[in-house]
């Protein structure tokens, strides 16, 4: 009997549950191996999912019972682009499945948005989750205001990170500096700022309450920018949020060392700061047929930091189909459109939204898809033998183990919770007793 070989680019959740659906769905063998760009897996559970949630964050333990199962094999510090071709992996082969996400943040296209001070969430969100992309000491929380732009999950998580006190966040595996950094944060109001009214925010119901639960941040919404919600016929979910919201406009503060306030109906026309961001200007908004439309009424929101949670974006990957309009690579059930034997799942599937469990049912159908038309043996050449000899060592998932140890023997000897991340690739690599690559191998 013939082994299917599969290539799955990408270690988050779509990548995972895509290998744990071809081992499941196929009544023949499989062999799969997950690349990842990064020396560890899990994608956004590692590096997005919030440190102080960790009940969530608990899914690793789902997740690496695929990769510790039969025939799949995890190879960290491999990318698809600088250290290997989407041509090579096709030779490598007989399916490719492309699940790398979405990686970097979405603009809003106003006047100063380049200032210093004017930040991403997603470099916000990868510096607090140690991420080998940003380093330790990126950010220095010295502003006394900051300005968060987006009413999503994102958002609410950014705030509270924002909002709680350094020690709330010592049993988290927030990195030591990062912890440091937040412990001297001069932050005293946070602004959430949302485009539209309280009955279109995109956060969760369970999420928004916990920042009203917060012990170390007053929380307020203005009356008139919650109070005209028609919530007639929405969902429960949506009728609770705004319940929630017009609760908090009759909170007392009760001195709290910061505030929040959620305010509503505002679009950022401009961040505003000569050589630094000063402060945001916003655009009263209304709805007109259904559209965001501004009233020409103004207002200026002081912040040493504007913080864009507006959502991810994918980026294409060279020599794989992509769509500019709707940034995903196109697909029907999860086969690349025109092109053979490729596949694709999760965030670059269908765009940046849905938790974690959203793409399981996901990889489902792209596995289905895959194992419908995929024909054993198409391959010749080994992945292991153009990677060795262009010097690419894989970081495998024994290396992940001692990376794992590594972070709960930090954590014993700092005192802190069951792990403290290792900030970058230096460290990462060196807790597995490897040495960081010096250059890294092009593919022809
Ligand atoms: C900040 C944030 C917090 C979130 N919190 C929650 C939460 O609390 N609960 C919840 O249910 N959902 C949460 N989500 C949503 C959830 O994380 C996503 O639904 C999920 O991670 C998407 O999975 P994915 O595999 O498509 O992408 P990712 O998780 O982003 O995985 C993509 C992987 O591909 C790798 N990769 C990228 N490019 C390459 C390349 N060229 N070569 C090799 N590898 C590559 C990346 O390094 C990454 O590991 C959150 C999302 C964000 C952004
Ligand atoms: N705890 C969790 O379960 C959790 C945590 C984090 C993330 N996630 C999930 O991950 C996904 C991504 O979350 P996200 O917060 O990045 O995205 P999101 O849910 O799409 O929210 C994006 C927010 O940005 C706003 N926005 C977009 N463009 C804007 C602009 N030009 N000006 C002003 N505001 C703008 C949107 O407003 P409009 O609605 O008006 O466009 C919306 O409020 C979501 O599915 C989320 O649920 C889940």
């Amino acid at each position: 009997m013939v082994t299917l070989r599969v290539a799955i680019v990408g270690s988050g959740p779509a990548g995972i549950y895509t290998a744990e659906a071809l081992s499941k769905q196929s009544g023949e063998p499989v062999e799969i191996d997950v690349l990842e760009r990064l020396p560890t897996p899990y994608g956004l559970v590692r590096y997005g999912v919030a440190p102080d949630h960790t009940s969530i964050k608990s899914v690793a333990g789902y997740l690496r019972r695929v990769l510790e199962s039969p025939g799949t094999r995890f190879l960290g510090g491999v990318e698809l682009g600088s250290d290997v071709s989407a041509d090579e992996l096709l030779a490598c082969y007989d399916a490719v499945v492309y699940c790398t996400g979405a990686m970097v943040d979405r603009h809003l296209g106003i006047p100063g948005e380049d200032l210093p001070g004017s930040v991403a969430a997603t470099d916000f969100v990868n510096w607090y989750c140690g991420h080998p992309d940003v380093p330790a000491d990126a950010f220095t929380l010295d502003a006394e205001e900051v300005a968060v732009i987006g009413v999503g999950n994102v958002a609410v998580d950014v705030v509270r990170v924002l909002a709680k006190t350094a020690d709330e966040l010592r049993g988290t595996d927030v990195p030591e500096e990062v912890l440091d950094r937040l412990a001297a944060s001069r932050v005293r109001r946070i602004h959430m700022i949302g485009r539209r009214g309280p009955e279109h925010a995109k956060f969760t119901l369970k999420e928004l309450r916990e920042l009203g639960e917060l012990t170390n941040a007053d929380v307020r919404t203005l009356p008139h920018e919650v109070e005209g919600a028609d919530v007639e016929g929405l969902s429960r979910q949506i009728r609770g949020n705004v319940e929630v919201l017009r609760s908090w406009s009759a909170r007392v503060p009760q001195g709290r060392p910061r505030a929040l306030d959620v305010r509503f109906w505002l679009r950022p026309v401009e961040i505003l700061g000569a050589t630094r961001v000063e402060g945001i200007r916003l655009e009263r908004t209304r709805l007109v047929d259904g559209r965001v439309t501004g009233t020409g009424e103004f207002e200026t929101v002081p912040a040493g930091m504007v913080l864009r949670s507006v959502g991810y974006r994918s980026v294409p990957l060279p020599g794989v189909p992509f769509d500019t309009g709707t940034m995903t690579v196109p697909n029907v059930a999860g086969k690349v459109t025109g092109a053979e034997r490729q596949y694709v799942a999760g965030w670059l599937k269908r765009g940046p939204t849905g938790v974690i469990g959203t793409n399981k049912s996901d990889a489902a159908e792209t596995a289905r898809t895959l194992l419908a038309e995929a024909v054993p043996g198409t391959a010749a050449t080994k992945l292991d033998d153009l990677l060795s000899a262009r010097g690419v060592t894989p970081v495998t998932y024994d290396d992940w183990l001692a990376i794992e140890a590594a972070e709960a023997d930090l954590a014993r000897a700092l005192g802190r919770g069951e792990r403290v991340k290792l900030v970058g690739r230096p460290a990462l690599l060196a807790a597995c007793g490897r040495a960081p690559r010096d250059t890294a191998g092009a593919p022809s």
